[in-house]
C-alpha cells in the first residue's frame, strides 16, 4: 500500500464551481434546506444508537421488535440483535398488504425488445413459487445458493426467494469465467446453483449455461442447478437430467404461498465476493436488519425518493450498486424499478436515452465510464431523445472527473437535475458519502458530505485527522447498520483488511481529502486494486492468473489512466527459460487471464521484460511500473530500487512495445 498515490492526485482536484438544487427541486424535496439537513446530522451524531433504532423503526417491517440497539465488540456489530424481520415481506407482502398490489416494481425490457410489466402482486407471487421451488429442491434456512443470472426479472425473483427462506445468496456477474464461478461457489460451499441458458448482449447470446457446465466440474458442494430458459437456444438434450431442472418446469408445481422465515436481524441475507488486495476474492458477508436498513433508508433519501417516481440504476444485479440499488433499497421503498437487460450502445448509443423517453424515467443512476462512452459516441444520441421526464441524477462506482459531470448536468440533467456522486463500496454496504440533493452544494467530482450517522475522517498513518485539502487515508470512526460483519470464512482477513491499519477505525482502502467546505474528494484505491470501468480488481488475482501460465515467470499488474475506463490494465511479463516473447504469446496470456478471471479482467496492454523493478528487499516497484505503463517519468524516491538498469530496459521495452 502506498499513499504517495494519493499525494500526487490532491493537486489535480480543484474545482470552484457549485451547484444548488434549483428552487422547484427543492421545494418538493424531502430534505430541502441545509438547515434541515444540519438538525437530521446533528441528531444523528448526538445519539446514533437512537437515531438508528428510530429509523429501523420507520423504513422497516419487523415480526419481532428488537430491543437492543448495538453490540459492538470491534471489530464485530451486531445491530438490533434481538428483532426478527424477513427482507421479502419487507420487500413485497407489506406492501401488497398496503393495497398497494397492483403498483408496477419492473419495468423490463429485453435486448432484442421484448418487454415485461411486474406488479408487487405478481413478484410475491412468482418469489413464493420459486422460493417452494428451492424447498422442494432440499434449500434451507441457511444454504447457500449462487445466481449466475443475466439481467432479468427472475434474477430479482431468485434473490428475494432465497431471502424469503433464510437461505444467503451469492451472485456472481456473467462477466466473471467457469473458473472464477467455481471458486466462489467452493469458498461459499453452495448446495445449489441457479443460472440461464444465456442472456442478449450486443445482438448475441451469451452462453452463461456453458459457463456453468464448465465450472461445475470443480464446484462438488453443488448438488442441483435451476436452469431459466431465456433465450431458448441451449439444447435441453444436453442437460444432466438428474441435477438440472428447468425453471418453468419446476415453478408450475408451486403454490404461491410460502410462509416466510422469521429471521433474526443479524441472519445473514448473502455473500457477495469482490477483489481485495491479495489474489483470493472476498466473500463480503451482509446481514438482514442493518443491511436493508441502509438501503432502505438511503435510497429513499439519497435519490429523493417519490412514490409516482420511475427509478432506473443500470447496474448489473451481480455487483453491489446492484443488490443494494435494483433490488433491495427500491423494493423496500416500493418504487417502480426499470431493468435493462443489454448494453448501451446496441442497436445504437442512444437506446439508454430512449429507454428513458419510453417509461419516462425520472431518476437514474449510471457509472462515470458510462458517461464518458456516451461523450465519446456524441451527443446526437442523446439530442433526438426526449428527456424532459427526469429529474435527479446519479453516479457511482469511481471518482468522476468534472468533464463528465458538467456533461451529465447539462446534456443529460439539462441543467434541471441535480447529480448525487454516491461514494460507497461492497462492503459499506449502502452510500455513505453523497448529497442530498434538495439541500446540499453540489460540486463536479466530489461526492460531498457523509451520509447521516456516518462518521467519515481523512486520517494520516496514526489515525489523526489530516488538515483541510490534504491527501490521506478515507476512513470511518463508528460502525453503521450496513456494515459488513465479516469475509465469509476468514475472519482474520476481515481483521486484518479492514481493522487493523488504524487500530479503531474501519480502513477503506481509499485515498481522499477533505476541503474547507466538508466535501469529501474522492482519489481512488491506495491498495493493489484497480477500477477497470467501475469493476473493481485485484492487480494480484491478474498476477496469480499470469504466472499459472507455464511461459511466465514473473508479473507485475498496475493501473494506467485511461479516458473511458478510468483505468486499464498494464501487465508487465517476464518470461520462464528461452521463451521468445512473440504477439502469439501475447494473445495467449490475454486470453489466459480471460479463462482464469473473466472478460471483465482482459488484460489492455503486455509487455515483455527481462526483469522487474525491485527493492533491495525484493517488493516489485509498482510505483514505478505506474508512470511507466502511464507514459510518466518517476520523480518519487528510487533510493531502494535493486538494479536501476532495469528501469531503463522497461523504458526502452515501451518504445518496442506493443509487440
Ligand atoms: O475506490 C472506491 C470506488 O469504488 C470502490 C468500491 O468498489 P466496489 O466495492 O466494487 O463498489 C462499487 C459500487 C459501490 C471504492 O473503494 N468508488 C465507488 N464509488 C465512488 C468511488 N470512487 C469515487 N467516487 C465514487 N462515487
Amino acid at each position: 500500500m502506498t499513499d504517495s498515490r494519493a499525494k500526487t492526485i490532491t493537486s489535480v482536484l480543484q474545482e470552484e464551481r457549485s451547484f444548488l438544487p434549483s428552487k422547484e427541486f427543492q421545494a418538493r424535496a424531502r430534505i430541502s434546506s441545509l438547515a434541515q439537513y444540519e438538525e437530521l446530522r446533528q441528531e444523528a451524531s448526538r445519539d446514533p444508537e437512537a437515531f438508528w433504532a428510530k429509523k429501523a423503526r420507520e423504513y422497516l417491517q419487523w415480526q419481532k421488535d428488537f430491543t437492543q440497539v448495538l453490540d459492538w465488540q470491534e471489530p464485530h456489530a451486531k445491530w438490533f440483535g434481538d428483532g426478527q424481520l424477513n427482507a421479502s415481506v419487507n420487500c413485497l407482502d407489506r406492501h401488497v398488504e398496503a393495497g398497494r398490489g397492483q403498483k408496477t416494481a419492473i419495468l423490463w425490457e429485453g435486448e432484442p425488445g421484448d418487454t415485461r410489466r411486474i406488479t408487487y402482486a405478481e413478484l410475491l407471487q412468482d418469489v413464493c413459487r420459486f422460493a417452494n421451488a428451492l424447498k422442494e429442491l432440499g434449500i434451507r434456512k441457511g444454504d447457500r445458493v449462487m445466481i449466475y443470472m443475466p439481467m432479468v426479472p427472475e434474477t430479482v425473483v431468485a434473490m428475494l426467494a432465497c431471502a424469503r427462506i433464510g437461505a444467503p445468496h451469492s451472485l456472481v456477474f456473467g462477466g466473471f469465467s467457469a473458473e472464477a464461478l467455481a471458486s466462489r461457489s467452493n469458498d461459499a460451499k453452495a448446495k445449489l446453483m441457479i443460472t440461464a441458458d444465456g442472456n442478449y448482449r450486443r445482438g448475441s447470446v451469451v452462453p452463461l449455461k456453458n459457463n456453468v457446465d464448465e465450472a461445475l466440474r470443480h464446484a462438488p458442494t453443488i448438488e442441483n442447478v435451476i436452469v431459466l430458459q431465456r433465450t431458448g437456444k441451449d439444447q435441453q438434450g444436453t442437460w444432466n437430467k438428474e441435477r438440472e431442472h428447468d425453471w418453468h418446469e419446476l415453478m408450475q408445481k408451486q403454490s404461491d404461498i410460502c410462509p416466510p422465515e422469521e429471521l433474526d436481524s443479524e441472519h445473514p441475507l448473502f455473500l457477495l465476493y469482490t477483489s481485495g488486495s491479495t489474489g483470493q476474492p472476498k466473500g463480503i458477508l451482509h446481514t438482514t436488519a442493518g443491511y436493508l436498513l441502509g438501503c432502505a433508508y438511503t435510497f429513499a433519501e439519497t435519490f429523493d425518493y417519490r412514490d409516482d417516481d420511475v427509478y432506473w440504476c443500470t447496474a448489473d444485479v451481480g455487483w453491489v450498486t446492484g443488490h443494494s440499488y435494483v433490488v433491495y433499497g427500491p423494493l423496500a421503498n416500493a418504487a417502480t424499478v426499470v431493468i435493462y437487460e443489454g448494453a448501451p450502445n446496441y442497436p445504437d448509443p442512444s437506446r439508454f436515452w430512449q429507454i428513458i423517453e419510453k417509461y419516462k424515467v425520472t431518476i437514474f443512476y449510471t457509472a462515470p465510464t458510462a458517461i464518458r462512452s456516451f461523450i465519446k459516441w456524441g451527443d446526437e444520441f442523446v439530442e433526438k431523445q426526449d428527456l424532459s421526464s427526469l429529474r435527479l441524477l446519479g453516479t457511482v462506482g469511481e471518482p468522476i472527473n468534472p468533464e463528465a459531470w458538467m456533461w451529465y448536468r447539462q446534456k443529460i440533467g439539462q441543467d434541471r437535475c441535480p447529480i448525487v456522486d454516491t461514494w460507497w463500496q461492497t462492503e459499506t454496504g449502502c452510500i455513505m458519502i453523497a448529497p442530498f440533493p434538495g439541500a446540499t452544494p453540489t460540486r463536479p467530482g466530489t461526492a460531498t458530505r457523509p451520509f447521516f450517522g456516518i462518521e467519515a475522517d481523512v486520517v494520516d498513518h496514526d489515525g489523526n485527522p489530516v488538515p483541510d485539502n490534504t491527501g490521506g487515508f478515507l476512513v470511518i470512526k463508528k460502525p453503521w447498520p450496513s456494515m459488513l460483519r465479516t469475509i465469509y470464512g476468514d475472519d482474520e482477513r476481515y481483521r486484518k483488511q479492514y481493522w487493523s491499519h488504524i487500530p479503531g477505525m474501519y480502513f477503506t482502502g481509499d485515498g481522499a481529502r477533505r476541503d474547507e467546505h466538508g466535501n469529501f474528494w474522492i482519489m481512488g484505491r491506495i491498495d493493489d486494486v484497480l477500477n477497470v470501468s467501475g469493476h473493481r480488481l485485484s492487480t494480484m488475482e491478474i498476477e496469480s492468473a499470469l504466472v499459472s501460465h507455464s511461459s511466465v515467470a514473473e508479473a507485475a499488474v498496475v493501473g494506467r489512466p485511461d479516458a473511458i475506463k478510468g483505468e486499464s490494465i498494464a501487465c508487465f511479463v517476464t518470461l520462464e527459460g528461452k521463451t521468445q516473447p512473440t504477439p502469439e504469446l501475447k494473445t495467449e496470456l490475454i486470453q489466459h487471464v480471460v479463462r482464469h478471471i473473466g472478460a471483465l479482467a482482459r488484460p489492455d496492454d503486455i509487455r515483455f521484460t527481462e526483469s522487474l523493478p525491485k527493492t533491495r528487499s525484493g517488493k516489485i516497484m509498482r510505483r514505478l511500473l505506474r508512470d511507466i505503463a502511464a507514459g510518466r517519468q518517476s520523480n518519487g524516491d528510487m533510493t531502494t530500487l535493486e538494479d536501476f538498469s532495469v528501469l531503463e530496459r522497461l523504458r526502452h521495452s515501451e518504445e518496442q512495445e506493443s509487440v
